[in-house]
């Protein structure tokens, strides 16, 4: 299985990385590569089958990405998606014309099951629904080519040269909206190309865990350990390859959630052999925010003071050796590392925050990211087979300056205590609710707000406590959930009753945008 490889050739579609993940949700290992890569270094890397992305609107627009008919000689089995299939048409002396009725989104399409690409899917029918999006179409197919679906619109939905295994579609197969669409993949990938799709997280963690043991050989390697879910799976793995010459330094500001700290060091140092360096530092967090209540100054703030303390022990346990953090796949195209990924209007997006930059003081052999070629789901899988916790594993996204983009105005440390307690009570009451798989995010706010009531006899004035939970595909929009009206009365009851300096409770609704997920 070592030498059964995948390209996705990336033309600068929006649904690249999904069109990968469902590669390897059919047990095919693969990789997304710039559409630049030189011809011969594709041939080099000896890959089972290659699929072109989706990308711009037409292959006639300027900028569009082009690419050398020589990949058609290769031998190699392609599957061409949208733009990819245009491209293929275009390329190979086909007409691609503007479309008199453009289609987008759910679209009948009408398959020809003698295509294998169709008719190797169990039970599927003659027609479903594809995903469309586009505005040119293919209007004169290339020599040896046949037409293997079709549209009301669209007359080439599907093509293909059975001969030279070369195949097209021009909807989307790897989005949720096309039925049969991963089977159709899946197709593509065992009939046509000969996949045999025993790619499995197994083999991953006992290839990645002897290629470490070579790669580090006797050396140290020093990793920053946040508690999130990839610098934990990150660190179980490194623990497995090479035990105690692994050293975690786990930063400690005092702004993580109620007892999460503890947990993590116990979850640590029982499951996993290694060297764990916590560095406790609220207080001098503390002194650093002192009367700031400026959103950005804080985040500001709460970041370099970390990498300063985080450097400073780094510093003081490294011994050269390697540098390892937890990027995953997703953080390498972000950031257009990726092994030549990402094209030419979709590459650097954001510099991520699992990259971090090395002070230059500071001297490895070299940095080493175990997990750089998996996607989230697949860390997590990695996670729960090395016996990392679920809380860890499935640890929803907590943001890196804590609980302090959570109290609003000046952080204190009585503040911090009453954030904590809310919070934990919240999550508590979600948990108990069965809800909790159903929302992806659930937290509690300090709002540097005070309010009156009546407790027995007395008039309080104290602190109001607000709770968010939302629901979301990509925590680029978000909605808030709908909670039902029971568990908010739990909810408030208890925060009022049990957490000190607490009474009054409100919900955000405020969905995303207008509104943010956290509130600074
Ligand atoms: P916003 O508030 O931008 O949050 O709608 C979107 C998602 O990102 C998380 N978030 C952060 N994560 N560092 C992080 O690592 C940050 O500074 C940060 N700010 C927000 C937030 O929790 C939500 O999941």
């Amino acid at each position: 299985m070592d030498n059964q490889l995948c390209i996705v050739l990336d033309f600068g579609g929006q649904y690249n990385q999904l069109i990968a993940r469902r590669v390897r949700e059919c047990g095919v290992y693969c990789e997304i590569l710039n559409y630049r890569t030189p011809i011969e270094e594709i041939r080099k890397r000896n890959p089972m089958g290659i699929i072109f992305t989706g990308g711009p609107n037409s292959v006639y627009d300027e900028e569009s990405p082009h690419i050398s008919g020589e990949i058609f000689e290769l031998g190699i089995p392609i599957l061409g998606i949208c733009y990819g299939c245009q491209l293929m048409a275009y390329t190979l002396g086909g007409e691609v014309s503007a479309a008199p009725v453009s289609e987008y989104g759910k679209t009948e399409t009408y398959y020809d099951k003698s295509c294998v690409l169709f008719g190797a899917v169990e039970n599927m029918p003659d027609s479903a629904v594809s995903w469309m999006s586009h505005t040119d179409y293919i209007s004169r197919l290339p020599e040896g080519f046949a037409v293997t679906a079709h549209t009301k619109d669209c007359p080439t939905a599907a093509m293909a040269n059975k001969e030279k295994r070369l195949y097209a579609v021009q909807f989307h197969p790897e989005v949720n909206h096309t039925e049969y669409g991963s089977d159709m993949i899946n197709s593509f990938l065992k009939n046509v190309c000969g996949f045999s799709g025993d790619w499995v997280m197994d083999n991953f963690i006992e290839k990645t865990v002897a290629e470490l043991r070579e790669k580090i050989g006797d050396k140290k390697v020093v990793l920053g350990l946040s508690g999130g879910v990839d610098s934990s799976v990150a660190a179980g793995l490194l623990s497995r390859a090479v035990g105690k010459q692994l050293t975690c330094v786990f930063v400690d500001q005092g702004l993580m959630r109620k007892d999460e700290g503890d947990f993590v060091e116990e979850t640590f140092t029982r499951l996993f052999d290694m060297n764990f360096v916590r560095v406790n530092c609220q207080k001098q967090f503390l002194e650093k925010l002192r009367g700031v209540t400026d959103p950005e100054r804080k985040r500001v703030i709460i970041g370099e003071e970390f990498f300063k303390v985080f450097w400073d022990k780094v510093r003081e346990e490294a011994d050269g050796g390697f540098f390892a953090q937890g990027t995953i796949y997703p953080d390498r195209i972000e950031s257009g590392k990726g092994k030549e990924s990402g094209n030419g209007s979709t590459a650097v997006i954001k510099t991520h925050h699992n990259q971090v930059k090395m002070p230059d003081d500071i001297k490895f052999d070299g940095v080493i990211e175990p997990l750089g070629d998996l996607f989230k789901d697949e860390v997590r899988r990695v996670g729960e087979m090395l016996g990392i916790p679920r809380e860890l594993v499935w640890r929803q996204p907590f943001p890196g300056p804590g609980l302090g983009v959570r109290i609003i105005g000046e952080i204190t440390e009585e503040k911090i205590k009453i954030l904590q307690e809310a919070d934990a009570v919240f999550r508590d009451e979600i948990r108990k609710s069965g809800i909790e798989d159903q929302l992806k995010q659930f937290f509690a706010v300090l709002p540097d707000v005070r309010t009156v009531g009546v407790m027995g006899d007395h008039r309080t004035y104290d602190h109001l406590i607000a709770i968010r939970a939302i629901t979301t595909d990509d925590f680029m929009t978000a909605d808030w959930a709908r909670i039902p009206y029971d568990v908010l009365a739990r909810v408030s009851n208890r925060l009022t009753n049990e957490v000190e300096h607490v009474n009054r409770v409100v919900y955000d609704i405020t969905s995303k945008p207008p509104g943010t997920v956290e509130w600074e």
